[in-house]
């Protein structure tokens, strides 16, 4: 079985006063029984990391590079996050994909940078709304992870986000039953490249995750969590979502 995770990403939002919301949050889950991450810019990494330590609120980076170090005017690398507290990094948004151009395997060398220096993984795909009308959601998702992902991985530290670009934000989402035939498809797909152990790893759903509409996605197949934007900025709209993870 793999672990739950709500997962925050406050994507380009976040000023130092909103740190009281990541403070707020860890008071409400003093004692949680699924993983809470959030993800901030790369401004309140360091600080936000200070003020959940020795809570159950893990930090992650929204991106990091694929070297350790070197003249990358603006970027990060995952060593940098580990030393600014982080546990995890989000990789491949379709943000990211989009408005930096990243590709497949440029996401693929950020993840093993990423694994190697000691994160958690969140290597995001979703298809666009053109595709799915094409009727190619399957294959572009079974596309993106084949080639986001290396071939040698170590599975206890990958997290995969099924983000339709569609639903980002949009406030609609993917029927349940579209949910749960990408998510059982990732399931198979990757127990086909990585064998039994891939059952363990966490598929989270993303894209207008709400604590209204929470308790059914997480109760559908192979969803063990999500990757949440704009529901993850304030605690108390981000706790109702945590809380129905808990009661999954
Ligand atoms: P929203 O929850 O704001 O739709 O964003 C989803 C997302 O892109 C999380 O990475």
């Amino acid at each position: 079985m793999a672990r739950k995770l709500a997962a925050g990403n406050w994507k380009m939002n976040g000023l130092k006063a909103s740190l009281t919301e990541a403070t707020a949050l860890a008071e409400m889950f003093p004692a949680p029984s699924v993983d809470i991450l959030l993800c901030p810019p790369f401004t309140l990494v360091g600080a936000m990391a200070d003020a959940l330590s020795g809570s159950k609120v893990a930090v992650g980076g929204q991106d990091c590079h694929t070297n350790s170090s070197g003249a990358h005017t603006g970027d990060i690398s995952a060593e940098m996050l580990v030393d600014a507290g982080c546990g995890y990094v989000i990789l491949g948004h379709s943000e990211r994909r989009a408005d930096h151009g990243e590709t497949d395997a440029l996401i693929s060398a950020k993840t093993v940078a990423a694994i190697e220096a000691g994160l958690v993984a969140v290597v995001c795909v979703g298809e666009t709304l053109e595709q799915r009308e094409a009727g190619e959601t399957l294959a572009v998702i079974r596309s993106q992870l084949a080639g986001s992902l290396p071939d040698s991985v170590d599975l206890a530290k990958l997290v995969i986000a099924y983000e339709p670009v569609w639903a980002i934000g949009t406030g609609k989402i993917p029927t349940l039953e579209q949910i749960a035939e990408v998510h059982d498809d990732m399931r198979a797909t990757l127990s086909d490249r990585f064998g039994g152990g891939a059952a363990d790893i966490p598929l989270l759903y993303g894209g207008s995750v709400k604590p209204t509409n929470a308790d059914e996605i997480f109760a559908t197949s192979n969803v063990d969590g999500a990757l949440v934007g704009g529901a993850s900025l304030k605690a108390a709209d981000f706790s109702g979502i945590v809380t129905a993870l808990e009661n999954a």
